[in-house]
Parts: C-alpha cells; structure tokens; sequence
C-alpha cells in the first residue's frame, strides 16, 4: 500500500486540500484522518465566516462538499446548546474542537423497546482536540455546558448524509430527521429551507 508521509495543514484550505487527497482513495484510515485533524492549529480568521451562531439552537454550516466524498461543516454552538441523541446514518464522523469546550455523552443502541438508553461513556473535547464516532461505536449526544462560553466545532461526515436518526433517551424511541445548514459557503441559507428538526 501506497504511504503518503503525513501533512501538517498551514491553514483550512490546506486542510481541505488534504483532505481531497485522502479521500480520494476509497479506503479511509480513520487514524490518519484524525491525526490530520487533530495537527490543523485553528485560526480563527480562517473560519469565522462560516461561524453564523443563532440564539436558540446551535447551526450547521457548510464548508466543503469534498468531491462528494464527505461534509465538512463548522457548528457553533451557544451556551447550553445541545444536540439530540443520533446516529451517523453508516458514516464516519469526525469531530475537531476549534474554540471552547464540547461534552460528548456516548450511549448504547437500544437494547429492547421502550428501554432507557444506556450510556458507554463521557467526556469533554478539549480545543483542538478530534473524537471519531460511527454506528458500530454507537450513538451520542454532543452539547455545550457552559454557560459563559460559546463553542465552535469542525464536522466531517463520509460519505455526506442528509438524515439520520435520533432518538428519546427515556424510551429508546428511534425518529428519522433530515439534517438541513444554517448557511453554505459563508452565504445564510434563506431561513424556511434552514428550518430542521434535532439533528448531528
Ligand atoms: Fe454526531
């Protein structure tokens, strides 16, 4: 197999350049791609464009559809802001802190109808740090605790999915729900289109 010494991205466009690279082989080494992720040292200047925050709910912002390959989002997210508990639809997610602090909640599939979910694991990303998650991990739930801090969080999903399911952590009850960007490219996306429901 071919090995590519590993790039230190100067920047965000570096990094999606990269990451073009890699995922242009259909085999994806998840190490390899969080290493990358975890060695891109975030500057602010080079997202706050895509960094649209609302009041009520934390947004999703389309940065780089990679070929087709895979999403690359930014989420920002308020304080107290959460998401549901989801699944990954198959895919790889990756999750990069850029600014502040996330609380991952990992959780069981359910084991039986109507059971409370069981949680795996917890843990606070740290900036600059990259988590990964799929199905065969389980599902999560991500939230900002803080109430004094936002929190800005870089997402890459591959292949790209537009639903996934979440689910009542009480009953296990499994809801699909389209996932839907506040803006793409830095440009908003008009609000009726942007209207979701929970989502990853
Ligand atoms: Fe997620």
């Amino acid at each position: 197999m071919e090995q590519t010494e590993m790039q230190k991205p100067q920047n965000l466009e570096d990094l999606i350049q990269i990451l073009h690279q890699i995922f242009a082989n259909d085999k994806i080494d998840v190490d390899e791609v969080q290493t990358l992720l975890e060695s891109y040292q975030s500057d602010p200047r080079e997202w706050l464009k895509y960094a649209k925050f609302d009041q009520y709910r934390y947004t999703r912002n389309l940065v780089d559809e990679g070929n087709g390959k895979f999403n690359l989002m930014i989420l920002c997210w308020g304080e107290g802001h959460g998401s549901s508990v989801h699944d990954h639809a198959g895919s790889h997610c990756f999750l990069k802190m850029l600014q502040g602090q996330l609380k991952e909640t990992l959780f069981n599939w359910p084991e039986a109808e109507k059971k409370e979910l069981t949680k795996k694991n917890e843990a606070i990303l740290q900036e600059y740090q990259c988590t990964y998650i799929s199905d065969s991990i389980g599902l999560h739930r991500v939230e900002n605790v803080s109430h004094t801090e936002v929190a800005v969080s870089l997402h890459l999903y591959s292949p790209p999915f537009d639903s996934c399911s979440c689910f009542d952590q009480r009953t296990g009850h499994k809801k699909k729900v389209r996932v839907t960007f506040s803006s793409k490219y830095g440009e908003k996306v008009p609000l009726a289109k942007a209207v979701s429901q929970e989502n990853n």
